[in-house]
């Protein structure tokens, strides 16, 4: 299993990291644009490998794609991230010549590869992904989803004073501050309801905190997170290397699902050695389905910027 990350910055890296730690990769390939900058973290990740006890062979390259050629998987989190204060939206002026680039090259050197991508404003980068490089749609995965669930579940055990290993729950919608979609309803600690120990007022709190969680991160940081979105793509590269048919919340182009076409947004899908093997429809109330179509809006307002 050949996997391609693109871009060796903090969330690359990590990614790469956490890729060859769980050891299911046989290649990681790491590139980036700056002279030599993946070349060192490629070794200095591989002189962990003794220390961390994987086999994963990591290399590093700069810019050179045919290192890439027959990727299975390839993950594009190139661009320039946030600062404090700014949204995710504002970054596409520069992102989406970066995503445009990154991803005609990388289906150039590897037809069958399967795209996911981590680059803000990341729906619509995964949009302009698909209109790039016209891969068949199980193909392209926005990774987002899978990120502010795990920020949902850090909030809900928190509010709960339980395990994280002990709570549930999934974010959907737009991966940006007001466009996602906790789904607080359903969240659970061991099959119990978490609306059974928290009160209405709470959950909205852990809603909230969740929405803002990337820019909570910024703002202590000085820049985006990178932890926690490395293990979240990890976890999505594993799940379709090793075709685990796990379910996570991907932004995924709709053809109609949820009432939405056109566009890419989270939504709960199965991960499999295809990519997106299946969009799951799943009940929502009318609040819900109305703050998705919100975030659709959103998503939609974003694309729109898009240069034709
Ligand atoms: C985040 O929410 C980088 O969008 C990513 O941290």
């Amino acid at each position: 299993m050949k996997v391609t990350v693109v871009g060796a910055g903090a969330v690359g890296a990590s990614c790469a990291e956490y890729i060859a730690i769980k050891n299911f990769a046989s290649e990681v390939v790491l590139l980036d644009i700056k002279e030599g900058y993946a070349e060192g973290k490629a070794m200095d990740l591989m002189q962990t490998a003794s220390l961390n006890g994987f086999d994963t062979k990591i290399t590093g390259s700069t810019s050179d794609y045919s290192k890439t050629a027959g990727s299975d998987i390839a993950v594009i989190t190139s661009g320039i991230p946030r600062k404090p204060g700014m949204t995710r939206e504002e970054l596409i002026g520069i992102n989406a010549g970066i995503v445009k680039a990154v991803s005609a090259s990388l289906v150039e050197h590897s037809p069958n590869v399967i795209l996911i991508v981590v680059s803000n404003p990341m729906d619509t980068m995964t949009y302009l992904a698909h209109k790039v490089t016209g891969l068949p749609k199980h193909r392209i995965i926005g990774m987002g989803g899978a990120l502010d669930s795990a920020r949902f579940k850090y909030r809900l055990a928190e509010a709960l004073g339980a395990p994280i290993s002990d709570v549930d729950g999934m974010v959907i919608g737009g991966h940006s501050d007001k466009g996602m979609v906790p789904l607080t309803r359903l969240a659970t600690r061991n099959s119990v309801l978490a609306s059974e120990f928290l009160s209405e007022e709470r959950l909205q709190q852990v809603l909230e905190d969740t929405k803002v969680g990337g820019a909570t991160l910024t703002k202590l940081l000085g820049t985006s997170a990178w932890y926690a979105p490395g293990a979240a793509v990890s976890g999505l590269v594993q799940a379709i290397a090793c075709d685990q048919k796990k379910i996570f919340p991907c932004s995924a182009l709709l053809d109609g699902e949820y009432g939405l076409s056109d566009l890419c947004i989270g939504v709960p899908v199965v991960l499999g050695r295809n990519g997106i093997e299946k969009i799951v429809e799943i009940n929502l109330s009318d609040a819900e389905k109305a703050h998705l179509t919100e975030s659709a809006a959103g998503v939609q307002k974003t694309n729109s910027l898009l240069e034709a």
